[in-house]
C-alpha cells in the first residue's frame, strides 16, 4: 500500500531498475545490483526491511516517496554543472538548467521567498556558505546554546567554524521559553554581526518578529535555520520567518521529506552573495540528481495532502507529549509545538544512552540527546529525543501514537527485561505491518 497516491507495485526493488542501464555499460551486461553486487543490494535491503518492520522516531529522518528516489537515482548524477542555470561552466546544462529552475521556482513558492539557492549538498554546508557571505572571519554571531536545542554549526568548539567565527550563546529559561530580554542585552553587549535562531532538539515554534527587532536595533543580519521544521513551516504549520529574515536555511531530508541536502532562502538583495557563497565560494559542482529530487518533494509539499500531513505530524507529538506527561516523564522546554520531544529520562531512574539500547531491541528507535545544562556527557547523556515525521508519512494516527508511547513507558520501568523486549519488538513489528511504505 502507498500513501501518497502513486502507482506502487512495480516489484520489491524498483528503485534498483533504474540503475540497470548504468551497469549494462561496466562490461557486465544488463546486471541488476542484485546480481552483479550482492553484498550491497543485501545490505540496502536489509536495512529496508529495518526500516519498515520498526519505528523510526529519529525527529530529524524521515521517508521519502518513489518519485523522489527514482530522481535521486537517476542519470542526472552523471552531469557536471558548476554555475547556475544559465551561466554555467560546462556544456550540455540545457536540461540541467530546467531541472534546477524549477527547483528554485517551486522553492521559493513554497516559502515565499525572494530568492533561493537550491544547491547546499547539506545542511552544514548550507549553514557554512550562509555565515560567509554574511560575515568576515572574526566577526561575531549570536546563536542559540547547543545544550539548549542549537545545532552543532551554529558554533560547537569542535567545528571549524568556531575557529573562523566567534559564536555567542543564549540560553532558554528554565520553563523553556527564549528570553529576548537577556537576547537584547547580549546584543547590545557582543554587537554580532547576525544573530541567529534555529535548532535541533527545541520543541516550540519561535516569535521571529521580535529577534528581527533585536537585530535592527543591532544593526545585525538575521539567520534562520530551519532545518527541523522546514516542512512544517512549508506547509503553514509554523511561524515563517521568510518574508521578516534576511537569510533561511533549511535541510530539505527532515520534515521537508526529500532528498538529503540543504537550501538557502534569502532577501532578492542578498541573492549574489548567497550564490558566490555556495559556489564558487564552498562548493563544486552541485547535485543535480539530488536537485531534482528535491523539486519533486517541493512539488509534493505544495499538495494540499502535505498540510495534512504537516498537521498530523504535530498532532502525533501532542499525543506522545499527553501520555509521556500522564507517565510523569520530565518534558524539556514544557512540551511540544511541533514534530519532536526532548525528555529528561533519567528521573526515571534510565541514562538517554540506556533507554536508547533498550529500545533497539525493542524496535523502537529515537536518540539519545543532551538536555538544558546536562550533567551528563555527550555519549551518555540525560535525554532522549523523538519525533514523529517517518510514523507519521506511514500513516500512522492518535491511536498509534498512544500504542508507541505506551511502549515506550513499559520499557523505561524494566529496560533489562528481555522477554519484555521481545515482546514489545513482536508487536512493533505486527503494528508497523499494517502501515508499509516501501515495499
Ligand atoms: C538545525 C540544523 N542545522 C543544520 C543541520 C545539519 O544538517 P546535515 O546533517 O545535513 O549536515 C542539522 C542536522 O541535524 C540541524 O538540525
Amino acid at each position: 500500500m502507498y500513501r501518497f497516491g502513486y502507482v506502487s507495485g512495480r516489484g520489491e526493488h524498483y528503485p534498483f531498475i533504474l540503475l540497470i542501464p548504468v551497469l549494462s555499460r561496466l562490461g557486465v551486461g544488463w546486471m541488476s545490483l542484485k546480481e552483479f553486487d550482492p553484498d550491497i543490494f543485501n545490505l540496502i535491503l536489509k536495512e529496508k526491511i529495518r526500516q519498515m518492520q520498526g519505528l523510526e522516531l529519529i525527529p530529524s529522518e524521515n521517508f521519502v516517496s518513489i518519485p523522489v528516489l527514482e530522481a535521486m537515482g537517476s542519470i542526472l548524477t552523471n552531469k557536471y554543472s558548476e554555475g547556475y542555470p544559465g551561466n554555467r561552466y560546462y556544456g550540455g546544462c540545457e536540461f540541467i538548467d530546467e531541472v534546477e529552475q524549477i527547483c528554485i521556482d517551486r522553492a521559493k513558492k513554497l516559502f515565499g521567498a525572494e530568492h533561493a539557492n537550491v544547491q547546499p549538498l547539506s545542511g552544514a554546508p548550507m549553514n557554512e556558505a550562509a555565515y560567509y557571505a554574511l560575515m568576515n572571519p572574526g566577526d561575531t554571531i549570536l546563536g542559540m546554546d547547543l545544550g539548549h536545542g542549537g545545532h552543532l554549526t551554529h558554533g560547537h568548539p569542535v567545528t571549524h567554524l568556531a575557529k573562523v567565527f566567534k559564536f555567542i550563546r543564549y540560553k532558554t529559561t528554565p520553563d523553556g521559553k527564549i528570553d529576548f530580554e537577556n537576547v537584547r542585552k547580549m546584543a547590545r553587549e557582543h554587537k554580532p554581526k547576525v544573530i541567529l535562531c534555529g535548532y535541533s532538539a527545541y520543541s516550540r515554534d519561535l516569535d521571529y518578529r521580535q529577534f528581527k527587532e533585536i537585530a535592527d536595533e543591532a544593526g545585525a543580519f538575521t539567520m534562520a535555520d530551519i532545518a527541523h521544521i522546514g516542512g512544517l513551516v512549508a506547509a503553514g504549520e509554523m511561524n515563517n520567518p521568510v518574508k521578516d529574515f534576511d537569510v533561511v536555511t533549511t535541510t530539505t531530508h527532515k520534515t521537508l521529506r526529500g532528498p538529503r541536502g540543504g537550501m538557502i532562502l534569502c532577501r532578492a538583495e542578498l541573492a549574489s552573495r548567497i550564490d558566490k557563497s555556495v559556489f564558487p565560494g564552498l562548493q563544486g559542482g552541485p547535485h543535480e540528481n539530488l536537485i531534482a529530487g528535491k523539486a519533486v518533494a517541493f512539488k509534493e509539499a505544495l499538495q494540499p495532502a502535505f498540510r495534512e500531513y504537516a498537521r498530523q505530524v504535530m498532532k502525533n507529538a501532542k499525543v506522545l507529549e499527553e501520555v509521556f506527561k500522564a507517565n510523569d516523564f520530565h518534558l524539556c522546554f514544557g512540551g511540544t509545538e511541533n514534530h519532536m520531544l526532548l525528555m529528561d529520562v533519567t528521573p526515571k531512574g534510565i541514562s538517554g544512552k540506556e533507554l536508547q539500547v533498550a529500545l533497539d531491541k525493542a524496535g523502537i528507535t529515537l536518540n539519545k540527546n543532551m538536555i538544558p545544562d546536562d550533567p551528563r556527557p555527550p555519549m551518555n547523556p540525560s535525554g532522549v529525543r523523538l519525533g514523529t515525521p517517518c510514523v507519521t508519512t506511514r500513516g500512522m494516527k492518535e491511536k498509534e501514537m498512544k500504542r508507541i508511547a505506551d511502549w515506550i513507558n513499559e520499557v523505561v520501568n524494566a529496560p533489562n527485561d528481555e522477554k519484555l523486549l521481545s515482546r514489545i519488538k513482536t508487536e512493533v513489528r505486527g503494528l508497523c505491518e499494517q502501515f508499509m511504505f516501501y515495499h
